[in-house]
């Protein structure tokens, strides 16, 4: 099986945006995944500046999937359909 990779933004925005609040991925993701599912902190992933006026910050990366306004229920639904 291919794994998923998932890239948290920690660039500003999305930290303060709530970013932080997704570090229980680690956890969660390690449980429920194993080996199949990487979670990994990026730097600003460039999306905050394309979509600033809007900002739909938290964003998440799943492969290449984009979530905005990234949830921790969000981001296991995007890694769910990726396994599929
Ligand atoms: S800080 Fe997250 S996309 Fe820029």
């Amino acid at each position: 099986m291919a794994k998923v990779n998932v890239k948290v933004c920690l660039g500003t925005t999305c930290f303060v945006m709530g970013s932080s609040n997704l570090q229980e991925l680690l956890d969660l993701v390690q449980k429920k995944y194993g080996e199949d599912v990487s979670v990994s902190g990026s730097p600003c992933l460039g999306l905050c500046s394309i979509d600033w006026e809007f900002s739909k910050a938290p964003y998440v990366k799943v492969n290449d999937e984009i979530i905005k306004e990234a949830t921790v229920e969000k981001v296991i639904a995007a890694i769910d359909r990726e396994l599929k």
